[in-house]
């Protein structure tokens, strides 16, 4: 089986790099010429563990092609995914379509066979619909399909994610549209991976609804957090003592500096839009993006309360920068507002992310010291503030912050310290929602 991706970015290269894994040839096709040179020299242009090698090891195979032209890349292909970026929308909050509609057209007027177009980009619901007119408007000789293929990849697990999926969805309004995708999905049966098929607007909204509900979980602990520390208790035992609950389940319940990325704001906001436009309101979902903007914006002035109340002159070490662990990716990272805030505040900040800091540097005032290491951030310090849960900063011990800190506050955004093990070493420690016993 052949298929042709249209987009070379995140999305694209790991569903590509993933079906030549399953014994599909792949072409991804990248418009961007300096990117498909890298691609093609074994260079990847994002942090994402095991991609490198996966590339590497199916163009190795010949099964991974990275075509300059987009007729190379579709020709025999039986489908094409569209992997574009659908960022967010200036002014609105609506997703942005326009690179969508310009990759289908290319396709369309590609064309000399037909074919399934598959989205795989986050699309509004209605998306799948507008590409089946544009098809037979533009291609009415031809008959092209389409599906809707969500992708549910976390950064940092996204092999694995797309390897051993808890559920495939598929959303087709036509017997060949399922069939290929099928195919193309067969590997999975091995491992009894549920297909969810459904019509072209169900799978577009299960997108939404999944990361809806994933992003008002995480807003839903954060509050509770909230209300730990007035009332003195634990978020940590809320979260075990509703999450064995299986009508609730364990995960998506760490409480923390509220959530970024490049696939929950992003989504919220647009579900939010796509609600209101269709004249079903959300206001879970319009709760959600407040509440967790309002939140990020927050962290700062809960830096400085945990500081005794003023920051100005003060050293605070930053440790975690990108949006979470294993990737450099900043994109609406808890930490921007945060060190914005602090050096706003008079504050002196010292930062270092194990991925992100090229990502990161354009994104911070001038005056953040970026350090070579965790140790290098730390020396000298009034503060630690830890950011983003990396594995190295789990492991840093009371005694080894002691030797490099000047001050004793530890704000622990991601409760990963052990509270009384901080303080028997002379810590002034906060977690979230930690009772401070
Ligand atoms: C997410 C979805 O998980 C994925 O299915 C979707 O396709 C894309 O968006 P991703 O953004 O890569 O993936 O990361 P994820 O691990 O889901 O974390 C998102 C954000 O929520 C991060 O900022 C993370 O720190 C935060 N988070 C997550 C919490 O604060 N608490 C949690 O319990 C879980």
């Amino acid at each position: 089986m052949r298929i042709a991706i249209i987009g070379g970015g995140y999305v694209g290269l790991v569903s590509g790099a993933c079906f030549a894994e399953f014994g599909v040839s792949v072409a991804v096709v990248e418009a961007d010429a300096a990117k498909r040179q890298m691609l093609l020299g074994g260079q990847i242009p994002i942090y994402e563990p095991g991609l490198d090698r996966l590339v590497a090891d199916n163009v190795a195979a010949g099964r991974l092609t990275f075509p300059a032209a987009l007729e190379e890349g579709i020709h025999d292909a039986e489908a094409v995914f569209i992997a574009v970026g659908t960022p967010t929308r200036r002014g609105d909050g609506h997703a942005d379509l326009t690179y969508v509609f310009a990759a289908v057209e290319q396709v369309l007027r590609a064309l000399d066979h037909p074919v399934v177009i598959v989205t795989k980009s986050t699309v509004p619901v209605g998306t799948g619909r507008k590409i089946l007119e544009l098809a037979r408007e533009l291609r009415p000789d031809l008959a092209v399909d389409v599906a809707s293929n969500p992708e549910f990849l976390r950064e940092g697990s996204a092999i694995g994610d797309f390897m051993r999926p808890d559920r495939v969805v598929v959303g087709a309004e036509s017997e060949r549209a399922r069939e290929v995708l099928r195919q193309l999905y067969r590997p999975l049966n091995l491992i009894e991976t549920p297909i969810v098929f459904t019509g072209l607007e169900s799978a577009e909204l299960i997108k939404y609804a999944a990361n809806g509900f994933l992003a008002m979980k995480i807003t839903f602990i954060n509050e509770m957090a909230d209300l730990c520390e007035k009332v003195g208790a634990d978020v940590n035992d809320i979260a075990k003592g509703i999450g064995l609950d299986g009508r609730i389940g364990r995960k998506f319940l760490h409480a923390g500096p509220g959530f970024g990325g490049s696939c929950f704001p992003k989504d919220t906001l647009a579900l939010m839009r796509i609600a209101e436009e269709a004249g079903a309101p959300s206001r879970l979902i319009q709760s959600v993006v407040a509440v967790n903007d309002a939140r990020k914006e927050a962290m700062a002035a809960r830096v400085v309360a945990a500081c005794g109340g003023d920051v100005t002159g003060k050293t605070i070490a930053v440790l975690g920068l990108a949006f979470k662990p294993e990737t450099d990716d900043m994109r609406e990272a808890p930490s921007l507002p945060l060190v914005r805030g602090l050096i706003s505040r008079g504050a002196r900040v010292q930062a270092f992310d194990p991925e992100a800091m090229t990502q990161a540097r354009p994104l911070l005032p001038e005056s953040v010291v970026l350090a070579a290491d965790t140790a290098e951030a730390l020396t000298g310090a009034d503060a630690l503030v830890l950011v983003t849960e990396w594995n190295e900063f789990r492991a840093l011990a009371p005694a080894k912050l002691k030797e490099l800190m000047r001050g004793n506050a530890v704000i622990d955004l991601r409760n990963v310290f052990d509270p009384k093990a901080m303080r028997e070493a002379g810590f002034i420690y906060s977690g979230i929602g930690r009772a401070a016993s």
